[in-house]
């Protein structure tokens, strides 16, 4: 569904990206694992066409996405739930989830069975659905950014450390609503540093360091691997 060719992505003359191959199926939840700085979020921004291209090239359902717009992104299948989630502060949790849909719909289009699917998999922003953005708890803003990147429909999720500064317990309810929209059959990229949760969700998994990948596999594989045991697993 998703393959990138060696990637190249430069900040000025910073290189973040070194030439990086990944893939995703059909179907498929595949975990980016990295420490910080190791270029997991400029990768998810280089597929949804906020990062440009030095050389390389990116692959959706068998057509480059060089010269597409993020917004034709967007509407191509592909949305993001960014990373610190990004919501907005002023906004209600209904607004947040209506906006998401106005670069592409069609206006007058019903959203309704949109709020459905996303209120069922996240009943708590029912409750607040009248509620600000800015008032809700970390885990309900992180439920609101998955929610709202579901408003566009997508056929190719993306998720930027869905765990970032929850709590444990928070992290964890986060991490069981990936796995039903796992479930429901969409493909999803997570990019992770709790590397524990995210090998517990994923199918396979690639390892990022300094801009390179520096090991795939099998989630199973990889939660046995040395390597990833003592760095990324503490043990
Ligand atoms: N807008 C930017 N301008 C310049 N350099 C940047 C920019 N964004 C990221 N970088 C650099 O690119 C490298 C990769 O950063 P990136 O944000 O992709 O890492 P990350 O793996 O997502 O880290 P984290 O886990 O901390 O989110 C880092 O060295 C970072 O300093
Ligand atoms: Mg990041």
């Amino acid at each position: 569904m998703l393959a990138c060719k060696d990637l190249v992505v430069a900040y000025g003359d910073n290189v973040a990206l070194h030439g990086v191959s990944m893939s995703v199926r059909p179907g498929e939840t595949v975990a980016l694992i990295g420490a910080n700085g190791a270029g997991k979020t400029t990768l998810l921004h280089t597929i949804s066409g906020l990062n440009e291209i030095v050389s390389g090239d990116i692959l959706f359902e068998g057509a480059s996405l060089a010269k597409c717009s993020s917004d034709r992104r967007v509407a191509r299948g592909i949305a993001q739930a960014p990373e610190g989630r990004r919501i907005f502060p002023g906004l209600t949790v209904e607004e947040n989830l209506s906006l998401a849909t106005v670069s592409w719909r069609s206006w007058g289009e019903s959203i309704a069975a949109d709020f459905e699917r996303v209120f069922d998999l996240f009943p708590r922003l029912k409750e607040r659905r009248k509620q600000l953005g800015w008032s809700l708890s970390g885990g309900e803003q992180q439920m609101l950014a998955i929610g709202r990147a579901l408003m566009a429909r997508p056929r190719l999720l993306l998720l930027d450390e869905p765990s970032l500064g929850l709590a444990p317990r928070l992290a964890e309810e986060v991490y069981e609503r990936v796995r039903l929209i796992a479930e429901a059959g969409l493909t999803i990229l997570v990019v992770e540093q709790n590397t524990v949760l995210a090998l517990a969700v994923a199918d396979r998994a690639y390892v990022l360091e300094t801009g390179r990948i520096v090991l795939e596999g099998t989630a199973d594989e990889l939660k046995n691997n040395s390597r990833v045991r003592e760095a990324y697993l503490g043990r």
